[in-house]
């Protein structure tokens, strides 16, 4: 999905973003097998303060899994690029550098939040910002184009894993 936005936008490094868009929870790995006993003080709070699950890593952990996770590409020595949109995507508009691109990885990754794709341990409990939706610059009608069409590859990948007939 976010490499269908990219593409939208004509950005060249698509391959980059659509990457970029499969790894930015990597540091929420690393956080659940050397920090689970936090992980429930984390939910308990984003449930009971209503608070983002940023904030509450932030109270329990006193820092996030995008950092842990940007941390983890810089020791791989993935791109740079791939470091700021892995750090970035849930505050774009505190990027230098990969605004734009962690905008589009932001916004697929809302997508999927709401049609409960990838829904991980954090849910829907992210704000939505004016600013990276105006900044991908997508109508409406091109939005929903995006997710169309990523309900056509899901279908194709279910049809690939059942074994079933397809082509
Ligand atoms: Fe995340």
């Amino acid at each position: 999905m976010a490499q269908d936005q990219a593409q939208i936008k004509g950005l060249r490094q698509s391959s980059l973003i659509f990457t970029g868009a499969l790894l930015p929870d990597i540091g929420k790995v690393v956080l659940d097998q050397f920090v689970k006993s936090a992980i429930d003080q984390i939910l308990i709070r984003v449930k009971t303060q209503n608070i983002t699950f940023r904030k509450a890593e932030h109270q329990v952990l006193g820092f996030d899994h995008a950092q842990v996770g940007s941390l983890l590409a810089k020791n791989w020595h993935l791109p740079p690029l791939l470091q700021c949109i892995i750090r970035y995507y849930h505050t774009p508009s505190d990027a230098k550098g990969c605004f734009l691109e962690a905008s589009i990885v932001n916004l697929a990754d809302a997508v999927y939040r709401k049609i409960a794709v990838g829904l991980g341990l954090d849910g829907p409990s992210y704000p939505e910002d004016d600013r990276v939706t105006g900044s991908i610059g997508l109508n409406e009608s091109e939005i929903q184009g995006v997710i169309d069409g990523f309900g056509m590859k899901m279908e194709r990948v279910n049809a690939l894993f059942a074994g079933g007939n397809h082509r």
